[in-house]
């Protein structure tokens, strides 16, 4: 029985591959690049391929106990200036509808779907939203669709989550809250270490199916929330 792992060489997958396999858990992982996920395990497994593609999502399947999908719009760049915005993206709401096709036939009941906050339903025209918004451009929308497949889906029969993520960050595991509605600013943050471990326990064991939630640590105010 493993985990499968979509998004496997971004931060957040890397982390939840880590953290999975050290709780002892066998990992399906999905990778574009092998290189770019350097870890080798006997409970790992690694798939090579594009999520957007239906025979990649069916040989993830077999077997699992849950789906973790981190899958990322491409890199931002440091600034709104430097981001392409002429690419549409469409992996997380192509790779989701694969998913609740196919996660049925293979007995896998529990899918736990990386968002940000800002996208669907939590696109609250707040400061912190628009800021967002404006710096992802259009790659967001992917994110906008997605989120409405699941909530058009409901109460199927694969049990899912939503994480709308702040900015996630690299460092040790803090307190934080988890919220269903919450206005941001932009001293909102996760680390990847909480992230990954809250994936982990809802896809093994969802305690939040049917919901669109943010993790967030105590928010310091910027001056920005209204
Ligand atoms: N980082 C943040 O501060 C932040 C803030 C808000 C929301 N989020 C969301 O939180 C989640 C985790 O973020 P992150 O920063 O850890 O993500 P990330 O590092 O950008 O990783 C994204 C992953 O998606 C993979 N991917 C993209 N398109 C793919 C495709 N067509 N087929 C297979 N794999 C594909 C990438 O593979 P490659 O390595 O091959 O490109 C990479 O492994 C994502 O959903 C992200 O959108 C992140």
């Amino acid at each position: 029985m493993s985990l499968v792992v979509l998004g496997a060489t971004g931060r957040t997958g890397q982390e939840v591959v880590a953290q999975a396999l050290d709780r002892g858990l066998a990992v399906t992982a999905l990778v574009r690049r092998r290189e770019g996920l350097p870890v080798e395990h006997g409970r790992l497994r690694v798939v090579v391929g594009d999520a957007r593609d239906p025979a990649v999502i069916e040989d993830l399947l077999p077997g699992a106990v849950g789906v973790v999908s981190s899958l990322g719009i491409p890199a931002a760049g440091r600034s709104r200036a430097e981001i392409d915005d002429s690419q549409r993206v469409d992996v997380c709401r192509v790779s989701t509808e694969l998913l609740l096709a196919a996660m049925p036939r293979h007995g896998v009941p529990h899918l736990v779907a990386m968002s940000t906050h800002g996208a669907g339903g939590s696109n609250d025209g707040s400061p912190y939203v628009r800021w967002l918004r404006d710096l992802v451009g259009h790659r967001v929308e992917d994110k906008d669709r997605m989120e409405e497949l699941l909530a058009a889906y409901g109460d199927g029969e694969v049990r899912w989550t939503v994480l709308r993520n702040p900015a996630i960050y690299d460092g040790p595991r803090r307190p934080h809250g988890v919220h269903e509605r919450i206005e941001l600013d932009r001293s909102s943050r996760i680390t990847y270490a909480d992230l990954a471990a809250f994936a982990i326990d809802e896809a093994l064991t969802p305690e939040h199916s049917g919901r669109f939630l943010t993790l967030t640590e105590p928010l310091r105010g910027d001056g920005f929330a209204s």
